[in-house]
């Protein structure tokens, strides 16, 4: 039996993630969807995004008839519940552009049953939901209206979105009970009820904010710990053991790495400082987190560059086996990726470069190398490379052994570690086999 009919506006990364596990949690579900690329692939029972257990789910949910999409609005109207997961994009005033949720409200607002319980998780600015999305929805009678951050981090999403609590904060008490309720019964996380949507909003832009400026901390760690020829893991590690607070909790310093990119850090925190200017406030932080994260592809490539210029005087004769260009480890997002201002670098010093992503589709990859084929193959990638630049830490590059590696390469390659994957026996052995090997910051 159905727990209910459920609309998910906005059937993209996070869309198709939150539609397909409550559909395969019992609810009927209709994901309304303007990109005909995304409706092809759910009907054919593929997934859109290269996400773990994504197209499984697909799979069982579209076959049980669970799962259905349309680019029609009217397809939402027998639906109780419709939550909202459009993109809120970085305008170019460094603001959060909130049109698409404006659209998305106007789109289903004919079609929405009394009584309806309206949630937004796309990522927004503080008074979005109560004074953008409310005053559009005053007419229809009862509805219930609340803002629930989504949190969850690709990669890991099918797995997050069923863990990580929930935080619910509605425009009104009666919306926030109904909000907190909904996702009680339909999942088994913990749901925290905050006062407002205000307050919500603003969670999600301090979690963001918390993670881009810690992210920065482990950057400017990780380049001082180059300078200073010690490893910054090393540093973190220890400093990490620290009992710091009256709840017992840690100091918790991130791990740095050749930059932070993907949809959400990148603009989030320049939400926040614009939010400071609109009060009247400088903030300081929002704005160095970003600068500091932004130059750390630069860095990367930086020691690449300083690194094989030791050995050889003419690039080009340099062959460069990047390894992974999505923007984070084990997904196919090449949104606003970091590696992208690395490959760059390296391209416009004249080396010549090689590329391989196993996770990535011809759509991804545009955003990053218009013009070099992205290869799938690991091992051919690597064959006689002078530098394997590990930027994205797909599983699958770890599954190669260390001595393989150094069979496949170079003598001598350098080992460039953009993701601190590698332990220190690792490092060793490398050294041992007469590679190089170098990370962001050890
Ligand atoms: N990607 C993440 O990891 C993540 C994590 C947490 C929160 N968020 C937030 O969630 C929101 C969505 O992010 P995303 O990564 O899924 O973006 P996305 O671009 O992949 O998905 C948004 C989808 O909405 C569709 N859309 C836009 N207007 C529409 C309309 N009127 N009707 C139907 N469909 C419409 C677009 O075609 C697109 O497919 C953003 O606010 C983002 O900040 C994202």
């Amino acid at each position: 039996m159905s727990k209910g009919q459920v609309a998910i506006v906005g059937f993209g990364y996070i869309g198709s993630v939150i539609g397909t596990v409550l559909a395969d949690r019992g609810f009927q579900v209709i994901g309304v969807e303007k990109n005909p690329h995304i409706l092809d692939c759910i009907r054919n029972k593929k997934s859109p995004f290269n996400e773990p257990s994504l197209e499984e789910l697909i799979q069982r949910t579209v076959t049980a008839e669970r799962l259905f999409v349309s680019a029609d609005p009217a397809s939402i109207r027998d639906c109780e519940t419709v939550i909202v997961t459009v993109g809120t994009p970085l305008s170019d005033d460094y603001r959060a552009d909130t049109t698409q949720i404006e659209e998305a409200i106007k789109a289903i607002r004919p079609f929405l049953q009394k009584n309806v319980l309206v949630m937004i998780k796309s990522t927004v600015p503080p008074f979005t939901t109560s004074e953008l999305v409310a005053p559009l929805l005053r007419e229809i009678e009862g509805v219930k209206i609340a803002f629930c951050p989504e949190r969850l981090a690709e990669g890991n999403a099918i797995r997050e979105f069923q863990s990580i609590p929930i935080v619910v904060g509605g425009v009104d008490e009666r919306s926030g009970k109904a909000a907190a309720l909904f996702w009680k019964q339909a999942l088994d996380t913990d749901v925290i009820e905050v006062s407002s949507a205000t307050t919500a909003e603003m969670v999600k832009l301090s979690d963001n904010l918390w993670i881009d400026l810690n992210i920065a901390l482990a950057g400017e760690l990780a380049k001082l710990a180059d300078r200073l020829g010690i490893d910054v893991l090393e540093v973190i590690g220890a400093a990490n053991t620290l009992v710091k607070g009256a709840k017992g909790q840690h100091v918790n310093i991130l791990t740095p790495s050749v930059g932070v990119g993907g949809y959400c850090l990148t603009k989030d925190p320049w939400f926040v400082q614009q939010l400071g200017s609109e009060y009247g406030l400088e903030l300081l932080l929002p704005r160095t987190g970003r600068i500091v994260n932004d130059g750390m592809p630069l860095y990367s490539a930086s020691l690449i560059h300083s690194h094989l210029s030791e050995r050889f005087s003419d690039p080009s004769r340099v062959k460069i086996a990047v390894m992974g260009i999505s923007f984070k480890n084990n997904t196919s997002d090449c949104r606003f990726t970091p590696t992208k201002p690395v490959i760059d670098e390296l391209l416009s010093l004249g080396y010549n470069l090689e590329i391989c992503d196993p996770w990535t589709s011809e759509e991804d990859e545009k955003l990053v190398v218009a013009d070099l084929p992205v290869n799938k193959n690991i091992e051919e990638t690597i064959r006689e490379a002078d530098c394997i630049a590990f930027l994205a830490g797909h599983q699958e590059f770890y599954s190669l052994s260390i001595e393989r590696i150094a069979e496949l390469g170079n003598e001598h390659a350098l080992i460039f570690d953009g993701r601190m994957f590698f332990k220190r026996e690792d490092i060793e052995k490398m050294r041992r086999l007469g590679l190089t090997y170098k990370g962001v910051g050890r």
